[in-house]
C-alpha cells in the first residue's frame, strides 16, 4: 500500500450515473482534497460492461466522461490495453470502489469483485447494496485480516450519513433501536397514495421521475429497504443477519381504504423498516404526522434510540448520483485519514 505519500490511485468498477457523478465531483473537489484532506486521487482504470479506460499514471477524466455520455460505454476509449485479465487483483491501486447494480439474490458481480479487492490488499468502497446484505459479516472479517476497509455508506440514505451518524456521532453510548423510511421511491409513492392516486399511476410516476430501481420490485416489495436494515443493524448493532431474517411486507396491496382511516387519525402510511431487540421487519404501517421520521416525496427519515442520549432523527435525500458520490468521497477521505495514522515514517 502507498502509505507514505498523498497519492490514492482508484480503480472504479461500475459507471452508471454514480460512477459518472463521482468522476465530476473528484474534477469539481481536487483542490480541496489535496488542501484540506493531502489526497492526491488518481483514477487509474474505470470499467463498464462492455470497455476499460486504463491509464497507470492517472486517467483524464474529462476524457473518460466525454466517451462515456457520447457512446454510452468505454469501448471506443482508446489507450493502453489492461496488463492482465485479473485487474483487480494485479493493478497497483490503494482504493476499489464497486458501483455495479445491486442484486439481492446472489450479489453477484459485485460479491465477487469485492472479495478479489479485498483479498489483494485494497481497502473497498460500495454503495452496492447485494454483497453487504448477503454476506456482510465474511466481508469484514475478510476486510479485517487483510488490513485494509471496507467502506459502504451510500449504500443507505444516498448521500444523508446516516451510517456515519450512528457509528460515530453517538460514542460512548449504545443505540438500542432504530426505525425508519429508509426508501426513497416507496416513500414518494405513498405520498401520492395519500393524496388519492392509485398505486399503478403512482408507481408510474415514480418511475418517469427515474426514482425507481431499475428493477421496481426491489423498491415496492421492500427488498431495498430491507437490504439497508441489514446493513444497518450489522454495521451499528452488531448483529449477525442477513436478508433472510429480516421479516417484509411491500406496499403494493395497501387497500385505499386504510389511506382514509390513517388521514381521519392525523396519520398516513409509511414503508417502516425497525430493528430492536425483537423486531426486524420492513412492512407499511401508519405514522402519526407529529412524528420526526414522518417525511414526504422521496425523502429517507430514520430514528435512533440510544440509552443515554435519547431519540435522535436524521432526515435526508436517500438517492441521487452526486449524493451519493459525496458518500463515496467521504469515505475515501476516512480511508485517507486512516492510512495516514499507520503511516510508518
Ligand atoms: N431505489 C432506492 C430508493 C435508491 O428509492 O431509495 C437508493 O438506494
Amino acid at each position: 500500500m502507498n502509505k507514505k505519500t498523498n497519492l490514492m490511485r482508484i480503480i472504479v468498477c461500475g459507471m452508471g450515473v454514480v460512477g459518472q457523478s463521482f468522476l465530476k465531483l473528484l474534477l469539481a473537489s481536487s483542490s480541496t482534497l489535496y488542501k484540506e484532506y493531502g489526497i492526491k486521487p488518481r483514477v487509474v482504470a474505470c470499467v463498464d460492461s462492455n470497455g476499460v479506460a486504463y491509464s497507470p499514471t492517472g486517467l483524464d477524466l474529462e476524457k473518460v466522461l466525454e466517451i462515456k455520455e457520447k457512446f454510452g460505454s468505454l469501448k471506443a476509449f482508446d489507450g493502453p490495453k489492461l496488463p492482465s485479465d485479473n485487474y483487480i487483483e494485479d493493478l497497483d491501486a490503494e482504493v476499489f470502489l464497486e458501483l455495479t447494480p445491486t442484486n439481492l439474490t446472489t450479489a453477484e458481480p459485485g460479491l465477487s469483485h469485492i472479495i478479489s479487492a479485498l483479498r489483494s490488499k485494497k481497502n473497498v468502497i460500495t454503495v452496492n447494496k447485494g454483497p453487504l446484505a448477503l454476506s456482510f459479516s465474511s466481508l469484514i472479517e475478510l476486510s479485517d485480516y487483510n488490513n485494509v476497509m471496507l467502506r459502504f455508506s451510500g449504500t443507505v440514505g444516498g448521500g444523508t450519513p446516516v451510517l456515519e451518524f450512528a457509528k460515530h456521532c453517538l460514542k460512548g453510548d449504545k443505540i438500542t433501536s432504530f426505525s425508519g423510511i429508509l426508501n426513497g421511491t416507496t416513500n414518494y409513492i405513498l405520498t401520492r397514495m395519500a393524496d388519492g392516486l392509485p398505486f399503478n399511476e403512482a408507481l408510474r410516476d415514480a418511475k418517469e421521475k427515474g426514482y425507481a430501481e431499475a428493477n421496481p420490485s426491489l423498491d415496492i416489495d421492500g427488498d431495498d429497504a430491507a437490504a439497508k436494515l441489514v446493513i444497518m443493524a450489522n454495521w451499528i448493532m452488531g448483529y449477525k443477519v442477513t436478508l433472510r431474517d429480516v421479516d417484509k411486507m411491500g406496499i403494493s396491496n395497501i387497500h385505499p381504504d386504510e389511506f382514509t382511516k390513517a388521514t381521519a387519525e392525523g396519520k398516513s402510511i409509511k414503508l417502516i423498516a425497525k430493528c430492536d431487540k425483537k423486531d426486524l421487519f420492513v412492512k407499511p404501517l401508519p405514522i402519526s404526522k407529529d412524528d420526526p421520521i414522518y417525511v414526504n416525496g422521496t425523502l429517507n427519515a430514520v430514528t435512533f434510540k440510544s440509552e443515554h442520549s435519547g431519540e435522535q432523527t436524521i432526515i435526508g435525500k436517500g438517492a441521487g448520483g452526486m449524493e451519493t458520490a459525496s458518500s463515496i468521497l467521504r469515505d475515501l477521505i476516512e480511508i485517507k485519514e486512516n492510512m495516514t495514522k499507520y503511516q510508518v515514517n
